[in-house]
């Protein structure tokens, strides 16, 4: 069961969204995920000159769980910048749904509006995934 609540999360995803590095799209996203231990794991994007190498706030929360040993994905909230809600990119929900199960909810919030935030289900935003 989830130990944090969704605006603790989102509160969280907002300040590590202070420290993307994105010069190129001015876009800050930041994530802040809890695994099924309690634990809290953050990432921001990080962009490169060859752009092909950014990657995502998402992705670089969950590779920071990854390197901690924890493997399970029980909530995780997305902030950026803008009018519409941060909606994970394809290859996030893909990598989400590596580590979470269909139900785990995913909160998006802007930046400027925190306590705006939707709050949907990895399988809503990816269903029929593929699994090996
Ligand atoms: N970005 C994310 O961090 N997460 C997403 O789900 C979509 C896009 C980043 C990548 C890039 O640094 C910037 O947003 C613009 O695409």
């Amino acid at each position: 069961m989830p130990v944090k609540s969704p605006t603790e999360l989102i509160q969280l995803a907002a300040a590590v969204a202070q420290q993307a590095y994105a010069p190129y799209s001015k876009f800050h996203v930041g994530a802040a995920l809890e695994t099924e231990d309690g634990e809290v794991f953050t990432g921001c994007n990080v962009e490169n000159a060859s752009y092909g190498l950014t990657i995502c706030g998402e992705r670089n929360a969950i590779f920071n769980m990854i390197a901690c040993g924890q493997r399970k994905i029980v909530q995780i909230a997305v902030v950026a910048a803008g009018d519409t809600p941060p909606y994970p990119c394809g290859a996030c929900r893909q990598v989400i749904n590596e580590f979470a199960d269909p139900e785990c909810p995913i909160y998006v919030a802007p930046t400027g509006r925190l306590d705006a935030y939707e709050t949907m289900q990895l399988g809503e935003l990816l269903p029929k995934s593929f699994k090996l």
